[in-house]
């Protein structure tokens, strides 16, 4: 393991690092800046960021109520300027997707669409190690319904669900996972559990936490009915930023879907002709229930179009061989064992690594060692080289302080 050799990866790399467009938090020790592996909690942030957010202040201050048409992007159809970029970004329609309020909101609001209990069937199956918001969420949802969450809310590993689901899906409603796991870094096989829930008369949705801008996504072929994500992770759009949400088609022109509404869920032709009744458009939108917060949709904005301009393909390739380089050197080190999958297409760039004392370690590696994990108590710490801005000196720093610090 030497650090000439990841000097020189990084140097050859086709995919040049974007690091630069980023703000590095500066770091303890020899390095100027931190190795940066917290991408899966909190993204850095782009540079470009701050003047975007600027524009909006300096609109308001301009132009006041006016901003709503005259801004440089008019705020009244600001979420439209951001629905090509989010579809392109899981594989999705336009019309499919809307960046409206924040994950776990969406999933409720998809919830009052998707999980209709009748008769037997009216469990919901989550996997045994879902992140707690999404636990606590479809339990809500049951007792929402005058349901037993402890009877009716189904918990189970990953890989018994497509069995279960031949064996017991005519009581299952709705089936919510991760597609990728919070806490292994694990990648399910979306198209597969979402056509084994599909098999068994089942509504199948998927919580795209830590999947947006980590792996690709084809989400309008998959089928699921619905997804949602945050924007505060691989977006990179800031903490608590706006999320992301995706209907499918199918689902698009249901007058009888039952659905939370709000005035900008209605068409944008008559919204202000303020009729007491809505007229729900056929696109995503028709979920949008408030009007949209512009200086927190200004972030999304500009990373929504790094995506685009670097491609997930490109990135996805990098990031398999940034993930695979840090995998190479964690192999073999003493004291520590890597939960994630080897198998590179069932993991996205998150490696997650069992150690005894998880949060002394984190603690030490961030403060005197400038390597920025974050752990999962009791004994997990996740490492996550985001394709953008994490390099190979980065992995070798994070490798070389472990080894050090585990000695
Ligand atoms: C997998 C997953 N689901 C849900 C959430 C909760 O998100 P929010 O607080 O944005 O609703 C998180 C937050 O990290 C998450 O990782």
């Amino acid at each position: 393991m030497r650090e000439d050799e990841a000097l020189a990866l990084d140097a050859a790399d086709p995919l040049p690092t974007l690091r630069s467009e980023f703000h590095v938090p500066p770091s303890a020790g020899r390095f100027p800046e931190v190795a940066y592996f917290a991408g899966n909690s909190l993204g850095l942030q782009p540079r470009a960021t701050r003047a975007a957010l600027l524009t909006e202040l300096d609109d308001w201050a301009r132009l006041g109520v006016a901003g709503h048409f005259e801004a440089t992007h008019p705020w009244l159809p600001y979420h439209e300027e951001l629905r090509g970029p989010a579809a392109r970004l899981v594989g999705a329609r336009p019309e499919e997707t809307v960046v409206m309020n924040s994950l776990t909101v969406n999933l409720h609001l998809m919830m009052a669409s998707f999980y209709r209990p009748a008769g037997d069937r009216r469990r919901i199956l989550i996997e045994d190690n879902a992140f707690p918001s999404d636990s606590y969420a479809v339990r809500s949802q049951a007792a929402f319904h005058g349901l037993d969450p402890d009877q009716d809310v189904v918990r189970m590993p990953v890989d018994s669900i497509v069995d279960y689901l031949a064996r017991e899906g005519e009581r299952v409603a709705l089936v919510l996972l991760g597609g990728v796991n919070y806490l292994t870094g694990e990648v399910l096989d979306i198209p597969a559990v979402t056509a084994a829930g599909h098999a068994a008369g089942c509504l199948v949705g998927w919580d795209l936490a830590h999947a947006a801008g980590n792996i690709p996504l084809q989400l309008h072929d998959w089928g699921p009915d619905f997804a949602a994500w945050c924007s505060y992770k691989y977006l990179n759009s800031g903490p608590g930023a706006v999320a992301g949400c995706f209907v499918h088609s199918r689902h698009l022109a249901d007058p009888a879907l039952p659905r939370l509404a709000g005035w900008w869920g209605t068409n944008p032709a008559t919204r202000f002709l303020m009729r007491p009744v809505a007229e729900p458009v056929p696109t995503a939108d028709a979920w949008q229930v408030s009007n949209p917060p512009i200086l927190a949709m200004a972030p999304v904005r500009v990373s929504l179009e790094m995506f685009d301009r670097v491609g997930m393909a490109a990135l996805r390739a990098k990031s398999e061989r940034l993930t695979g380089y840090l995998a190479s050197l964690l192999e073999g080190l003493p004291g520590l064992r890597v939960i994630t999958p080897t198998d590179p297409a069932r993991r996205g760039c998150q490696l997650s690594i069992r150690v005894s004392e998880a949060g002394k370690l984190a603690e030490v590696l961030r403060e005197e060692d400038g390597v920025v994990t974050d752990v999962r108590e009791p004994d997990t710490i996740r490492l996550a080289p985001a394709p953008l801005y994490s390099t190979y000196h980065d992995c070798w720093r994070a490798v070389e302080a472990l080894s050090r610090r585990l000695r």
